[in-house]
């Protein structure tokens, strides 16, 4: 073990020592990492990778802080074996990573690269050898801008490319991957890259977000039955971004824009999903996108469902937005993280136990839930980040109880293995257990790692 490593164990035992009680999820509990593949790979020019839409994006002036793009990230797609070594030493039983669509297909569909399935077949053989579970998402947001051409998610036709993309990289790699997720989080890719334009594609308006969210829905349903009659030993799932909405006030039309908000965010995906319908306050708004047969398509049985999860949100009435609602302000006695968001374990509490009661009961696993804080590399190099700790502390206790009460909770990813591009915000913010240093790409360990570590260690 790293030498500093073991100083922090020491440091945590006695200041931040987790009771084993309150970590103790049982026999099976799978503890991960979780990244995605355009925020740490780099190489966005090597060995035949077409470009995607956050290329194009990230290399438009002004769309991302400082200029920050992906070209180089965390260089991930070089130095993936030292990654795996990381994931190892933190004691990770499981790692889920994207895949790149544009470095399998160029161009969304027809000629398949091989030297793209090369490499996750490689990165898939390192995590084997170390006995790290992958587990595989097809999309992480960067679509290959050869199908943003032609209509990208606009376009119902991606339910076929999609499908058909995931039968390939399920071709190659079903063999050693068992467990695979479709789409992560299509309510942000759909409000934040069509709807506001803040992320890639860059895209406004609000028929925009339904048909963006409408043909993920369907994208997501074709190719879980296209994997499933492919294969029928996987565990496959998608991964929804769920956060529970309250009114940014008593007011009126804040109550009213917190429906719509939730009915948007939350239910427009889950609810077609696991229940086979689209949510009554927007219900109008799909009726013209929905075309016979198609919620068939959406509501598919599944091995498992990841939730991310990192606050609640505060809705408010804003004019102009998207079915005019947007993320007000939160209470202003609550703590907030480097990226503004309320620190609220509770809502991971609520977030579960919605699931239990009202979409009965799924496995679950939380792929994703950390926080970004202003880290700070001391003097002798180490990096104390108290934050990011309790963070973590707060929000497995609140896993935990939920796991008590009953819900169906089998797993926990945190977000993330290493400091990564945070799309819009670029380097600036730090999501990592592993600090990175953009000039160096020197990866050196939290804090954080070393207590996440030693938490694993006792859980099992
Ligand atoms: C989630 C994204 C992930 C990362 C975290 C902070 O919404 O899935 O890529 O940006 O937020």
């Amino acid at each position: 073990m790293h030498a500093s490593m073991a100083g922090q164990f020491e440091r945590f035992s006695s200041d931040s020592a987790v009771d084993k009680s309150a970590v103790d999820f049982g026999a099976g509990f799978v503890w991960g990492a979780s990244t995605a593949s355009y925020q740490i790979e780099g190489a966005v020019g090597e060995d035949g990778r077409g470009p995607s839409v956050w290329d194009v994006f990230a290399h438009t002036p002004g769309r991302i802080n400082n200029g920050d793009t992906g070209d180089v990230a965390c260089d991930h797609y070089h130095r993936y074996r030292e990654d795996v070594e990381w994931l190892a030493k933190g004691g990770f039983g499981a790692y889920r990573f994207s895949t790149a669509w544009s470095r399998i297909l160029p161009a969304g569909t027809g000629p398949i690269n091989p030297l793209g399935l090369d490499f996750y077949d490689r990165l898939v053989d390192a995590l084997i050898a170390r006995g790290i579970t992958p587990w595989l998402c097809l999309y992480h947001w960067d679509l290959p801008q050869a199908l943003q051409a032609r209509g990208g998610w606009l376009n119902r036709d991606i339910a076929g490319w999609f499908a058909d993309y995931a039968h390939i990289v399920a071709e190659r790699l079903a063999d050693r991957v068992k467990h695979w997720v479709m789409l992560n989080e299509p309510n942000v890719h759909a409000l934040l890259g069509h709807g506001v334009g803040t992320h890639a594609p860059g895209l406004s308006g609000q028929t925009t977000v339904a048909a963006a969210l409408h043909h993920q829905n369907l994208a997501q349903g074709t190719a879980i039955a296209a994997l499933r009659g492919q294969n029928r030993d996987l565990e496959l799932g998608t991964v929804l971004n769920l956060q529970p909405v309250r009114p940014a006030s008593e007011r009126a039309e804040d109550r009213a824009a917190a429906v719509r908000f939730d009915a948007l965010w939350n239910r427009a995906i889950i609810d077609p999903l696991i229940r086979g319908t689209y949510p009554g306050p927007l219900a109008n708004e799909f009726a013209p996108l929905v075309h016979d047969g198609d919620l068939s398509i959406i509501h598919q049985p599944l091995d498992m469902l990841g939730l991310n999860y990192y606050s609640r949100i505060y809705a408010a009435y804003e004019p102009g937005r998207p079915f005019d609602a947007w993320f007000g302000r939160a209470p202003a006695n609550l703590a907030r993280t480097a990226m503004g968001w309320p620190i609220e374990p509770d809502g991971l509490y609520e977030q579960l136990v919605e699931l239990r009661d009202r979409y009965g009961n799924p496995t679950v696993y939380v792929t994703e839930n950390g926080s970004a804080f202003d880290d700070i590399v001391g003097a002798d190099g180490t990096i104390e980040d108290s934050q990011r700790v309790a963070y973590l502390r707060d929000h497995l206790a609140a896993a935990r109880r939920a796991a008590r009460d009953g819900t169906a909770l089998r797993g926990y990813f945190v977000w993330s293995l290493m400091d990564n591009f945070e799309w819009a915000e670029g380097f600036a913010k730090r999501f990592g257990l592993l600090h990175i240093d953009y000039r160096t790409l020197q990866r050196t360990p939290k804090a954080s790692f070393a207590w996440l570590a030693d938490v694993i260690k006792r859980a099992r």
